[in-house]
């Protein structure tokens, strides 16, 4: 079995950007350990402080966000960085040609019921922004999910994985517990066209937009309703579990917009959750949309900026989106 240098040897992946994904995959390694040790190691339960977004973090949030910035300091690589877990975008190397946006621990409410957790991460070019030369700002981080050079997801589940995409394909790596190394054990994820599973959080239900309404209502439906077949339900609460399933598997996952707080009509987070998972699901085959606009083709307007999800099996997408109005499919497979 390939280990991940070895992989991206194979890929031809140029040896900076090796060297990046590397460190993020070695520092993986590390919050998968502080993890696994859970309240062995005083790590769970939350902090008094909030994030920018106004969310309590929890222990391990801020552990997992420290171990990431730290090493992607110490790699050499990295112009700036972006997290969930920071204000601000912020400033690592005046030489590093990359930019990296990260969820270091996505689905952390799941951590203090021993539930799926991960980190979630993508890598941009440092290209100059409008500002002074030598000076980062926000504006060199506001690209589109297409500028992506690579993205992926680490899984803290029964097994670690990652999986990672560097426009070739989305591979999966399965870490090995004795060896400590990432082991390729899938070289080709791809996401089955059709499904019958979705996930969404149907507590929200009354709160989503008309047409988000009619097409969960209508697979509720099951065979005696419009889609004429059954379907199963799942819902990790962990966009990494849920996306992991999707691409395992095959499914439909959304996260749409809702009108529960008005001023926060979307839940993810463009940069660090959207985005990667955007790229990784499109190179595995399938499609990521909010209803109305591809994601990776939108213009990013701020770094913790959110937007609705729609991502999975490509003809469910296209089921899901031609009640939003839009048939981007030749053939909607609604009959
Ligand atoms: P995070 O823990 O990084 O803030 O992200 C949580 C996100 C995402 O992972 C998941 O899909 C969603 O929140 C779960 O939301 P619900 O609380 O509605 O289940
Ligand atoms: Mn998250
Ligand atoms: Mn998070």
């Amino acid at each position: 079995m390939q280990t991940l240098a070895q992989h991206l040897t194979s890929q031809a992946v140029n040896d900076s950007l090796s060297q990046l994904i590397l460190t993020l995959a070695d520092t993986s390694k590390a919050i998968s350990h502080a993890v696994r040790h859970g309240a062995l190691a005083g790590v769970l339960g939350a902090t008094e402080q909030e994030n920018v977004q106004g969310e309590t973090q929890k222990k391990l949030d801020i552990i997992t966000n420290d171990m990431l910035k730290d090493a992607l300091k110490a790699d050499g690589t990295v112009r700036g960085l972006a997290s969930e877990e920071e204000d601000h975008v912020v400033e690592v190397s005046q030489n590093g040609q990359y930019l990296v946006c990260f969820d270091p621990l996505d689905g952390s409410s799941n951590i203090d019921i021993n539930s799926l957790v991960g980190t979630i991460f993508s890598i941009l070019p440092a290209t100059k922004g409008p500002a002074p030369a030598g000076v980062l700002t926000e504006t060199s981080f506001l690209q589109s999910g297409r500028a992506q050079l690579a993205a992926g997801y680490v899984l803290y589940g029964p097994s670690t994985m990652l999986a990672l995409t560097t426009g070739q394909g989305v591979q999966l790596f399965t870490l090995h517990p004795e060896t400590n190394e990432f082991l390729l054990t899938n070289a080709a994820m791809s996401i089955s066209p059709d499904t019958q599973e979705f996930a969404i959080n149907m507590s929200n239900q009354r709160f989503w937009e008309a047409p988000m309404q009619t097409y969960i209502a209508d697979l509720l439906l099951g065979k005696i309703g419009p889609r004429e077949k059954s379907f199963n339900m799942r819902w990790i609460a962990a966009m990494v579990g849920d996306v992991h399933r999707v691409l395992s598997r095959g499914g439909i996952f959304t996260y749409p917009t809702d009108n529960k707080d008005p001023k926060k009509p979307y839940k993810l987070r463009l940069m660090y959750e959207a985005n990667p998972m955007a790229f990784l699901v499109e190179q595995a085959g399938g499609k990521a949309s909010t209803g109305y606009e591809t994601i990776l083709d939108i213009q990013p307007t701020h770094i913790h900026q959110r937007v609705a999800v729609i991502l999975g099996s490509s003809n469910e997408v296209d089921a899901c989106l031609s009640y939003h109005g839009i048939d981007y499919s030749e053939e909607p497979n609604i009959e």
